[in-house]
């Protein structure tokens, strides 16, 4: 891959500013913990993984500038941002995955007073960071089988490099599979109303020189029912533990598309983006975002003033309409309750 979506600098972090790509290769400094949760929250970092990622290196750049020695002091700063951290997306669960395992570090090496504590916090983040990739790598190794020579793959959004530390999930798999050798053809969708698809995804494709076609939205169903496309590959933010998977709005729709025209729809992801605790999708907390992001396109008004929007986030798709999950630990098949069961005692 040739850029870095977020990189650790010691007393700054720096994120690939993802609203002005594809157009401009823009990078943001964010130095306090504020700049960080403003950066999620505007999605200029954006995708499950990444925005766990994000939040760690944010709680860890915050802790590293608190000035008190007193450990309690100390504790409710961390905490404060910990909480600040929470409250910039509620549907990807790697961003509570993550600040849970950085608050894990204030009571596992409370005895090791504040600098002990700093040096704990960041090294964590720092490992979040580097698992992700290692992960990411596992995934598009399990996965590339799916994928053969000749096929049409159709990917929505972005579950590419720039959703995670690097290389991807959905498009890890992908990556995977062209290394191999293997050749086939990518549809990706452009994904209203933020395009993701059209602005990041087909950004990485094109830089690993795989060949691929953008298509708006709607037109998925017609490039099945014409036989383009053999198989389609989504990320996830967040898996309940029936197998029901929260993605990007839109990614219902084809997969109940991909099930009318038989053909397998499949989700890549880590399993720090498994929610155990929830039993089905029903009780995924969907982010509902600003009506201007569907109003307007790269900041053009497109629909008349004062006209009332809905704008989900995600949606959420039912287990039964999925093939297949790949993570790091393997292919998950169905019934997924049983896998994903099995999966938590690996
Ligand atoms: O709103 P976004 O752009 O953060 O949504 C991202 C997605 O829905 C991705 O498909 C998901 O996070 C998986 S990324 C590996």
């Amino acid at each position: 891959m040739k850029f870095k979506t977020i990189e650790w600098k010691g007393d700054h972090i720096r994120l690939l500013d993802q609203r002005k790509l594809p157009q401009e290769v823009r990078y943001l400094n964010c130095r306090d913990a504020s700049s960080v949760a403003q950066a999620i929250r505007n999605m200029a970092i954006r995708g499950a993984p990444a925005i766990g990622v994000a939040a760690a290196m944010g709680i860890a750049l915050a802790a590293k500038k608190i000035r008190s020695n007193r450990p309690e002091i100390f504790r409710r700063k961390v905490e404060k941002v910990c909480h600040l951290m929470g409250e910039t997306r509620p549907t990807a669960v790697n961003l509570f995955w993550a600040i849970e395992r950085m608050r894990a570090m204030l009571d596992q090496f409370q005895s090791e007073g504040v600098e002990g504590l700093k040096s704990r916090l960041e090294k964590e983040a720092l490992r979040i960071y580097a698992e992700d990739l290692k992960v990411n790598r596992k995934i598009g190794e399990n996965g590339k089988i799916l994928i053969q020579n000749g096929s049409g793959v159709l990917t929505h959004c972005n579950a590419g490099g720039l959703a995670t530390a690097g290389y991807g999930t959905a498009l890890g798999v992908i990556r995977a599979a062209w290394a191999e050798g293997k050749r086939f053809h990518v549809y990706v969708d452009e994904t209203r109303p933020l395009l993701q698809g059209a602005r990041l995804t087909a950004w990485e494709l094109i830089q690993e020189k795989i060949p691929c076609t953008v298509i708006t939205d709607n037109m998925a169903g017609w490039l099945m029912e014409k036989g383009k496309i053999n198989l389609v590959l989504v990320g996830a933010d967040r898996i309940a533990r029936n197998g029901d998977t929260a993605n990007k709005i839109g990614t219902y729709s084809l997969a109940v598309l991909a099930n009318w025209h038989r053909i397998p729809f499949y989700v890549a992801a880590p399993t720090s983006t498994f929610d155990f605790g929830l039993f089905s999708g029903r009780d995924i907390p969907i982010e509902e975002r600003a009506g201007e992001e569907v109003t307007h396109i790269v900041g053009r008004r497109i629909a008349p003033g004062g006209v009332k929007v809905y704008n989900p986030a995600f949606d959420v798709t039912p287990h039964s309409l999925i093939e297949a999950i790949i993570t790091e630990k393997g292919i998950l098949r169905k019934p997924f309750i049983k896998s994903l069961r099995k999966l938590k005692t690996k």
